[in-house]
């Protein structure tokens, strides 16, 4: 009788703990969302790789010049959970993502799932790249693929206990991954819309200027209102919004002089991490980013 209650529990328990696999198995993009999409654009790709920053992260440390084009990895990015290592992203077939297909880059890009259906760690800024369209992630794709090889293998994250453990995630994601836009503007003007496509998606401006909980989410009521430094260290990412009174009362042109030349209407040049944000943006039409100043001026004051 015993023996049996005890069989019972064990096979109830082994359910559970299936159950609750399959509650976190990280659901990937519908094939059929990705099927109507016209052949890529390359030139289109290159815009979308600077606005997203990309070789920001996945240069090999200290690149400069064409050296950027090479996304050999090696960085590391200090968070409070250990040190992550930007991957080698470049074409190469065996340590690159050469061999991957447009699917499985789809969704390392918007649903943060590597090849083998793991979850990858939001240090990829997947929170922002899902709201990127899929023209925009096939486009950057195929520039990707024009991109010099490096055979550089990736190092290994270097991270604690339990987070180390990619299942752990999945828990992440359930709280704080959302496609949602954090700011309401549908019958806004184009010039906004566009503004607000290019900083919530590819140019992830909010996951260094919007502030996070205890547990690394965006506290996406307190959007592009500034806080700690995420990499650590002393240092204070600003305000953005318009009540911010630093930038609240840059005209959105000059929003937009910053993102091209570096320089503030005072005359400060850009420093801290917004150097390289600063570079990568810069590629950007003039167009583009008077329509990231005209969002920033469009969205509700701290
Ligand atoms: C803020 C830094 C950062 C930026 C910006 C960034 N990445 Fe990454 N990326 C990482 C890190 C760190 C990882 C490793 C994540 C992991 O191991 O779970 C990663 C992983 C990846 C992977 C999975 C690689 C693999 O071997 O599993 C791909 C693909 C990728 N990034 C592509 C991109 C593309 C394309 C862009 C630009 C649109 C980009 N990343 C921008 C930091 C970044
Ligand atoms: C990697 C983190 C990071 C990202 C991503 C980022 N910023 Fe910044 N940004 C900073 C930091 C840090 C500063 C402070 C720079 C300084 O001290 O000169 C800053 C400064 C600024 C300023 C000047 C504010 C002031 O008070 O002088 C503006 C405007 C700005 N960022 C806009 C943006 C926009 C728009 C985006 C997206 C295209 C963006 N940032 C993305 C980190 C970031």
């Amino acid at each position: 009788m015993k023996r049996i209650t005890i069989g019972v529990l064990i096979v109830a328990a082994l359910f559970m703990g299936a159950a609750f696999v399959v509650a976190l198995t990280p659901p990937k993009l519908d094939p059929d969302d990705l099927r109507n999409i016209a052949g890529a654009n390359v030139q289109n790709g290159e815009k979308v790789f600077w606005a997203s920053g990309c070789a920001g992260c996945h240069a090999a440390p200290g690149a400069t010049g064409d050296d950027r084009l090479v996304l050999a990895g090696g960085l590391g990015l200090d968070s409070h959970y250990g040190t992550f290592h930007a991957p080698n992203i470049s074409p190469d077939k065996e340590h690159g993502i050469g061999d991957w297909s447009f699917y499985e880059f789809a969704n390392a890009m918007k649903k943060g799932i590597g090849r083998h259906g793991e979850n990858l760690y939001p240090s990829l800024p997947y929170t922002s790249y899902v709201r990127m369209n899929n023209q925009d992630i096939r486009d950057l794709h195929a520039f990707l693929m024009t991109l010099p090889e490096s055979s550089a293998p990736s190092k290994p994250h270097d991270i604690t206990f339990p987070f180390n453990i990619r299942l752990s995630v999945s828990f992440w994601k359930l709280l704080y991954f959302d496609s949602e836009s954090p700011a309401q503007l549908e019958n806004a003007a184009p010039d906004v819309l566009r503004g607000q496509y290019l900083v919530e998606g590819p140019a992830h401006c909010g996951e260094c200027h919007t502030p996070r909980n205890l547990f690394g989410g965006l506290k996406y009521d307190h959007w592009l209102e500034g806080g700690p430094n995420p990499e650590g260290g002393d240092g204070i990412v600003p305000d953005i919004t318009p009540g911010s009174g630093d930038i609240g009362d840059w005209t959105a042109s000059e929003i937009a002089d910053y993102l091209e030349t570096g320089f503030t209407p005072d005359y400060d040049t850009v420093g801290g991490s917004m150097v390289e944000v600063q570079k990568n943006i810069s590629h950007l039409s003039r167009a583009d980013l008077e329509a990231i100043g005209a969002y920033l001026k469009a969205i509700p004051a701290n």
